[in-house]
């Protein structure tokens, strides 16, 4: 907790300052005693990435007027969560990329990917709970089981082809709004908010997360490999029920929803890989003419605005326009997405 006999920092560093401190941390600071899962995930975090969830610690911390450099292990924390939620997601969806390097199963195997997860996140809560007070133990216990109940409800969806927006956006909220939620809320804590500034930054990291979820499937469908270092058209092959499609399916017509029921009909292993990249591009021409992607825009804007609404207890301060342009740039991003 911060020494609220010490005067509140005045200088609020920028985003992009944030972002360095965060890096520096990691060059300097992350090893666990276990010689390969230190390499593997020292190796995902040289990749690259863009660090938002420490940066929400961050400027939540500086939200409250207090010195983000005091609370760079808890940011840490939060990335690391992520990182090992990829390492496992990428082994789940068979994906070969991450961060425009091989995916850690590629370079290490399924099995060293699964363990390193699970030892990732359990030295993280051996530090966690031994360092910080209630309720951020309990928080970032609830949202690592909140993740994986989304990924599991996320694999139960598969090929679903009715499946209501009510249940896509539980799961986007699982599996990926509740860590940018914790990650603003302890940092909020951790400096000594008030009850309704903390709840502030986490409705704020939920809405922004369901959007920034909303625009990664828009990328699956648009965007290219090399801008995103991970596979592209991966949500389709795999026969997941992404929201530009569920968006599509509901305002399509029968064409659409046979083309598809064809496509997710079909297992994935007895596809040839050209031939699957053909029926991807045809059913992404489809999503789109069906207004799928346009509808998809429009909900990342409508998320977004949510978000900026949420901070209006913070007040006129330099963080808070940070965290409005960090949404505003989601659905900035989700605009300039076009085929
Ligand atoms: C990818 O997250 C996983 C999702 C929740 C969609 P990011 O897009 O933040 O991945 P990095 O950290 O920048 O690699
Ligand atoms: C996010 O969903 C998964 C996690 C919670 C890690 P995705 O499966 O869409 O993430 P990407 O596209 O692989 O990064
Ligand atoms: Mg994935
Ligand atoms: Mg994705």
């Amino acid at each position: 907790m911060i020494d609220r006999s010490k005067p509140l920092a005045t200088a609020t560093r920028s985003d992009n300052e944030l972002y360095e401190l965060v890096e520096d941390f990691f060059a300097t600071s992350f090893s666990t005693d276990n010689i390969v899962i230190t390499e593997a995930v020292r190796r995902m975090l040289a990749a690259g990435g863009k660090r938002l969830r420490p940066r929400f610690t961050l400027l939540a911390v500086e939200a409250n007027g207090a010195d983000a450099t005091q609370h760079l292990p808890l940011a840490a924390y939060m990335e690391l969560i992520h990182v090992g939620t990829l390492i496992h997601d990428d082994v789940v969806d068979n994906a070969s990329t991450r961060r425009g390097v091989n995916a850690t199963a590629i370079d290490f195997g399924n099995k060293v990917s699964v363990l390193a997860g699970d030892y990732l996140f359990a030295w993280i809560f051996k530090n966690v709970t031994a360092n910080y007070p209630h309720p951020v133990p309990n928080i970032l216990a609830s949202t690592l089981a909140d993740i994986t109940d989304g990924e599991v409800l996320q694999h139960r969806a598969v090929g679903r082809l009715d499946l209501p927006v009510a249940d896509y956006t539980e799961i986007a909220i699982k599996k990926t709004a509740t860590l940018f939620a914790a990650s603003a809320e302890c940092g909020a804590i951790m400096s000594g908010a008030t009850p309704l500034r903390i709840k502030a930054l986490r409705d704020y990291g939920m809405y922004y997360g369901i959007a920034f979820q909303m625009l990664d499937d828009l990328l699956d469908f648009v965007a290219t490999e090399a801008e995103l270092g991970k596979p592209v058209g991966n949500d389709l092959r795999e026969h997941k029920m992404t929201i530009p499609l569920i968006l599509a399916l509901g305002s399509g017509g029968p064409d659409l929803k046979s083309a598809v029921a064809r496509f997710y009909g079909m297992s994935s292993s007895s596809v040839a890989a050209d031939e699957a990249t053909v029926a991807v591009a045809d059913l992404v021409s489809r999503v789109e003419a069906a207004g799928g992607l346009a509808k998809t825009r429009e909900a990342i804007a409508g998320y977004v605005e949510r978000a900026k609404m949420s901070l209006a207890p913070l007040g006129n301060s330099s963080t808070r326009a940070e965290l409005v342009a960090l949404a505003d740039g989601l659905a900035r991003e989700g605009a300039a997405r076009t085929r």
